[in-house]
C-alpha cells in the first residue's frame, strides 16, 4: 500500500468517526420513546416479508406473517451481530499500534453492534409480547459465531459487508408509504441503518486490507469458504422456515392442511432467502467491491451457489 492510498483510506476512517458521532442514538429515547408494537400493524414492510408469496393467506394472516417475520428479523440481528462485533474486534488488532484513527473508527463499530444487539434482544421481546406462545428461534448465536469465525477473515468480512449493506435497502423499503406498517419498525430500519453504513465503508476498507496479503491460492479458498457460509446461513433460514411456518399454523385460527404448510414454509424460506442472502448479494456496491478482488471463474462460482438457493 503506498502512501496516497494509506492517506485517503486514514480519511475514510475518519469521516466514519464523525458520522458516527453526528448520528448517535439511543435505544430508549430515540428509537423506543415509550412506544409498544400493535397486532393491528404490519412489523415488516410487504416488500421485505414477501406478502403477495403468501397465496392462499387472508389478509390479517399476511399482517401475521410479517410480525412473526419481525420477530425472526430481529433475532436474525441479535445472530450475525455476535459474529460480525467479534470480528471486528480481531481485525481491530492490526491497528493498536498502528492508524489511531483507524482503531478508533472500528472500536466504536464494535460498540454500536453491540448496542445494535441489546436493541434487538428487547425488539425480540417486545414483538414477543404481542404474540401468541410458542414462537421458536433455535440458534445459539455464540456456536454460530465460532462456527464462522473458523473461515479466513476474508470470507467473514465478504459476508459481513453484503449483511451490513443489506440493511439499507431494508431501510428504503421501510419507509414506502403504507399506512399499516409499525411506527416503531420503521425507526428500527431507520436508526439501525444510520450506523451501519458506516460499518459498510469500514467493512469494505478492512477487506481490502485483508485481500492485499492474501495469496492467489489463499484467495481462491477464501471464495469457497466464503460459499459455505452463505450455505450455511441458508441453513439456519430454511430450519426458522419450518419453525415459522408451524408456528404460523398453529395459531393462525384455522386448520391449515399438510399441503397449505408446505406451501406457507416455501414462502418463508423465499422471503429469508432474500432478506438475509440476495438483498446484499445484490447490493451493487457489494458486487461493485467483489468484483475488483476476484477472478471471472470465482465470480462464476459464487453466482452459481447463490442461483441455487433460489
Ligand atoms: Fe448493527
Ligand atoms: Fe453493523
Amino acid at each position: 500500500m503506498n502512501n496516497t492510498t494509506r492517506n485517503i483510506d486514514s480519511d475514510r476512517y475518519d469521516r466514519c468517526i464523525k458520522a458516527s458521532k453526528r448520528v448517535r442514538w439511543d435505544i430508549d429515547n430515540d428509537v423506543i420513546r415509550g412506544r409498544t408494537f400493535d397486532r393491528s400493524q404490519k412489523y415488516l414492510p410487504d416488500k421485505l416479508s414477501l406478502v403477495h408469496e403468501f397465496a392462499t393467506l387472508f389478509e390479517s394472516e399476511k399482517r401475521f406473517v410479517s410480525q412473526i417475520q419481525g420477530r425472526t428479523y430481529a433475532n436474525m440481528f441479535g445472530l450475525v451481530e455476535r459474529f460480525i462485533n467479534a470480528k471486528v474486534l480481531e481485525v481491530g488488532r492490526d491497528h493498536w499500534f498502528g492508524d489511531q484513527v483507524a482503531l478508533e473508527a472500528l472500536v466504536r463499530f464494535s460498540d454500536e453492534e453491540l448496542k445494535h444487539q441489546e436493541m434487538f434482544r428487547r425488539m425480540n421481546q417486545m414483538v414477543g409480547a404481542t404474540l401468541p406462545a410458542g414462537y421458536t428461534f433455535d440458534v445459539d448465536p455464540n456456536a454460530v459465531a465460532g462456527a464462522v469465525l473458523s473461515k479466513s477473515t476474508w470470507a467473514v468480512l465478504a459476508l459481513t459487508l453484503q449483511i451490513e449493506l443489506f440493511t439499507q435497502l431494508h431501510y428504503r423499503q421501510s419507509i414506502e408509504p403504507d399506512g399499516e406498517l409499525s411506527e416503531l419498525f420503521r425507526d428500527v430500519f431507520l436508526y439501525h441503518w444510520k450506523e451501519e453504513s458506516q460499518h459498510a465503508i469500514l467493512d469494505e476498507l478492512e477487506w481490502r486490507r485483508n485481500d492485499a496479503g492474501l495469496t492467489t491460492d489463499e484467495r481462491d479458498r477464501a471464495v469457497d469458504e466464503f460459499i459455505e457460509l452463505i450455505g450455511a446461513v441458508d441453513g439456519i433460514l430454511q430450519a426458522q422456515a419450518v419453525s415459522d411456518a408451524s408456528y404460523f399454523a398453529t395459531n393462525c385460527g384455522r386448520a391449515v392442511d399438510v399441503k397449505e404448510v408446505e406451501a406457507i414454509k416455501t414462502a418463508f424460506l423465499k422471503a429469508y432467502r432474500w432478506q438475509y442472502i440476495h438483498s446484499g448479494a445484490s447490493h451493487p456496491m457489494f458486487a461493485k467491491v467483489l468484483a475488483s478482488l476476484i477472478t471471472e471463474d470465482q465470480g462464476k462460482r459464487i453466482q452459481a451457489a447463490l442461483a441455487s438457493l433460489r
